[in-house]
């Protein structure tokens, strides 16, 4: 038994596993398990005893997101009911969905039955970018696959359980990956995040009942079905179940994706790829992604869980770790992810739309040496009062805003440097 249930089975040229060898390896056996020996409400509970949390970046209960699901459908009555998988992956840092995407479609796909079959879902669409296109096509032949083998369809494996699923390409953007904007993306609509609520476990996709799972979310359902909620458990460090797909990129000596046991120490990590690069020393690290707050040295031994980096002052979003060694600009750095958010930005709400391009603009002034106090002090201002939840129509801009927050609080010192007219890291 692996003690790496997400990518165990992974062949190492990263190429997909025909049906047969999936089913060779075990594959499809949870399936007929979850179908043949277990209720949906048995599923649900296996789930919340192995302290699954969503992947997605929130770290929401998926247990619970499931049972909302249940008491949406009963609510709306017969009809469709959606499982909307996540494969947006956009945020910066993150690239942990594409393997499992690329190596692991059946893996995926048999999670997402599973989850369909526990929630009440009758259909399963996969959102995936448009420029995972290898992952796009390894999906959907694998879909196929399940298809022709009577996996897919009307009266699964004889339990009377019907299921359609298909794959969906985006057009892409950062917001699409936002649930509520996904829905509107699916539906043929502008993809704008919605009010909430209603939830959409109560009014999803075209009004119906539905539920979004992150890709790696769903690709750990299968092993626990296996395998048991306690193992599960048992593979972490923390109270936080299982593994995650920790993704190290920036200024490392070997950038990677790494499966280890949930609340791995970023030190431990740094190590597994060889440490900070040419030598350097560690400046600081966004344990999450490019949304998340900076950590430090003194951080290097946070468990990285939900519970634990957010104890920390930041969160562990999509475990991305984005790391700064010690001749790295944190106002360059900060400044190139605002870049970014401003342009991935909706447009929908005010802060979002002109605040994120006025902040990536002072920013920019900055780190050309052509910034003023007063630029800084609005920096401060605009974080106070447009960087908290709440002020935005969706948690992009406090996301886009949080890495400055910690970077105007952390290393303020550095922001003023900046006004002698030129950077003054790594020259010490
Ligand atoms: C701006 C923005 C972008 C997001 N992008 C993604 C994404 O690419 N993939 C993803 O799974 N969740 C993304 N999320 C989170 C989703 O809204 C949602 O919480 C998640 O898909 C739920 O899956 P989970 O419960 O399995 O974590 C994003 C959220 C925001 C605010």
């Amino acid at each position: 038994m692996s003690d790496k249930p997400l990518t165990g089975r992974a062949r190492a040229d990263r190429q997909p596993h025909s049906l047969a060898a999936w089913r060779g390896l075990g594959g499809y056996t949870a399936l007929t398990s979850a179908l043949k020996r277990h209720s949906p409400e048995a599923i649900i509970a296996m789930i919340e005893a192995a302290g699954l949390r969503g992947r997605g970046g929130a770290g929401f209960p998926t247990a619970s997101k499931w049972r909302f699901m249940r008491t949406g459908a009963e609510k709306a009555g017969p009809g469709a009911r959606y499982l909307c998988v996540n494969g947006d992956e956009t945020e910066p840092g993150s690239f942990k969905d594409r393997l499992l995407l690329e190596a692991l479609p059946h893996q995926l796909i048999e999670g997402a039955m599973i989850a369909a079959y526990a929630m009440g879902a009758t259909e399963v669409i996969i959102l995936v970018r448009d420029e995972y296109r290898t992952g796009i096509a390894s999906l959907s032949r694998a879909i196929a696959e399940a298809e022709a083998a009577g996996l897919l369809g009307r009266d699964i494996l004889g339990s009377g359980f019907d299921l359609t699923m298909r794959v969906h390409a985006s057009a892409g953007r950062y917001i699409v990956g936002e649930e509520t904007a996904l829905i509107a993306a699916l539906e043929g609509e502008r993809p704008v995040p919605r009010h909430r609520p209603p939830y959409p476990a109560v009014s999803g996709l075209w009004g119906r009942p539905t539920t979004v799972n992150n890709v790696e979310t769903l690709s750990a359902v299968p092993s626990i079905i296996e395998h048991g909620a306690e193992w599960y458990q048992s593979l972490s460090r923390t109270e936080e179940g299982g593994t995650k797909l920790y993704g190290i990129s920036g200024c490392v000596a070997k950038p990677q994706l790494i499966e280890a046991p949930m609340g791995t120490t970023a030190r431990e990590l740094l190590d597994l790829c060889g440490g900070i690069r040419n030598g350097r020393k560690l400046f600081a690290f966004q344990p999450g992604g490019g949304a998340t707050a900076f950590l430090e040295s003194a951080d290097l031994d946070v468990p990285l869980d939900f519970a634990h980096t957010k104890k920390a002052g930041s969160s562990l979003g999509t475990g991305a770790m984005i790391v700064l060694d010690d001749h790295a600009c944190p106002v360059a750095s900060i400044g190139r992810h605002l870049r970014f958010y401003a342009r991935e930005s909706c447009g929908l709400c005010t802060p979002c739309r002109d605040g994120l391009p006025w902040v990536a603009k002072l920013l920019d002034a900055l780190e050309a040496g052509k910034g003023t106090q007063a630029d800084i002090d609005v920096l401060h201002q605009h974080v106070a009062l447009s960087g908290p939840s709440g002020r935005s129509y969706c948690d992009l801009n406090t996301g886009a805003l949080t890495p400055l927050k910690s970077g105007l609080e952390r290393f303020g010192d550095i922001f003023t440097a900046h006004l002698a007219g030129h950077c003054p890291v790594g020259r010490a």
